[in-house]
């Protein structure tokens, strides 16, 4: 992520860089992804979920000496949205960050325990971060669009993961463009700076540009927030309609947000000094029949 960073605290970034910055966000092996080159041309806009789901096992996220998540058990079904909530602190962010191994990243940082995606599971020796990165997309808090065009946005990391074709590269482009309710809005426009774009048109070209790499599963970390109401009902919408095609896993702090959206609920709390999931279950069960006390007076707005 500091490369990320880096590229988008300068106007004019390098194009190696970028590709550090894609590479680390994403994850790229040109060979790979130029074998998806067709599939991806032949996929239907519709494609049928085969996206598989997500378990965590007594995961932990260490800081040096400090435990910012102990055993941390969830279920992430494929198919639906999971939302991640609770108070300031208690972990949700690294908890996210875990599940795409973006907590490499950050020195001092261990986690330890199983995250099986599918299968697979994510924190064992050897798991290919390239491949992990294109398989789990990643949209954060603040829009963070590439300081290029808004096509440029979307075609440099198809051409970074090795695509050539440029009708395809323009094909995937207005197919994306279009899955988030962006194209018709900015068909006429495609050259311009992205950073000219609103904030919320910005968050929904990231989110097209994760969705360019078709990912299996989309982590949110509160994506709204940074949002006025009417863009962040756009993209709240657009979440929703994304549930159907991949595994979703979506921080908030907004519970009315959670409520609206989401099919099953974790709450995440501080006890004893570090974040764990106190309570999961579906939405309905976790405002209205919530076994946990702090469950109870989160969800009611009495704490937190
Ligand atoms: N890079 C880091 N180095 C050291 N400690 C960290 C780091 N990142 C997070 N922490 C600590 O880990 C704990 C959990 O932080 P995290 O950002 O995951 O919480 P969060 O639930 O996402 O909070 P928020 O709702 O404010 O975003 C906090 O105590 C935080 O100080
Ligand atoms: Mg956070």
């Amino acid at each position: 992520m500091k490369a990320f960073m880096n590229v988008l605290k300068r106007k004019q970034p390098m194009n190696s860089e970028l590709t550090t910055a894609f590479q680390i966000e994403t994850g790229s092996s040109t060979e790979a992804f130029a074998k998806k080159e067709q599939s991806l041309e032949d996929k239907s806009r519709q494609k049928p979920l085969s996206a598989p789901g997500l378990t965590l096992k007594k995961v932990n996220v260490r800081y040096g000496d400090t435990n910012a998540i102990e055993g941390a058990c969830l279920d992430i079904p494929s198919g639906s949205i999971t939302a991640l909530v609770g108070p300031s602190g208690c972990g949700k962010s690294s908890l996210l960050a875990s599940i795409s191994r973006m907590t490499d990243l950050t020195p001092q940082c261990q986690v330890s325990g199983e995250i099986f995606l599918g299968k697979d599971n994510i924190l064992a020796k050897g798991t290919d971060l390239n491949r992990l990165r294109r398989r789990v997309g990643m949209v954060f808090q603040s829009p963070n669009p590439f300081p290029m065009s808004i096509e440029e946005n979307i075609r440099f990391p198809l051409r970074d993961h090795g695509m050539r074709d440029e009708s395809v590269i323009r094909k995937t482009i207005k197919n994306v463009l279009g899955d988030v309710g962006l194209w018709d809005e900015v068909k006429d426009r495609l050259g311009q700076s992205a950073l000219a774009l609103s904030g919320g048109q910005q968050q929904r070209l990231c989110i097209a540009r994760c969705l360019a790499l078709d990912p299996e599963v989309l982590l949110f970390d509160e994506p709204c927030s940074a949002l006025d109401p009417l863009s962040s009902a756009k993209v709240e919408t657009l979440i929703k309609g994304l549930k159907s095609r991949y595994t979703v896993l979506l921080v908030t702090h907004n519970l009315a947000q959670a409520r609206r959206i989401a099919d099953h609920v974790a709450v995440c709390w501080v006890q004893a000094g570090c974040g764990c999931i106190i309570e999961s279950g579906d939405t309905r069960s976790i405002f209205e029949r919530p076994v946990h006390p702090i469950t109870q007076a989160f969800c009611q707005g009495l704490q937190g």
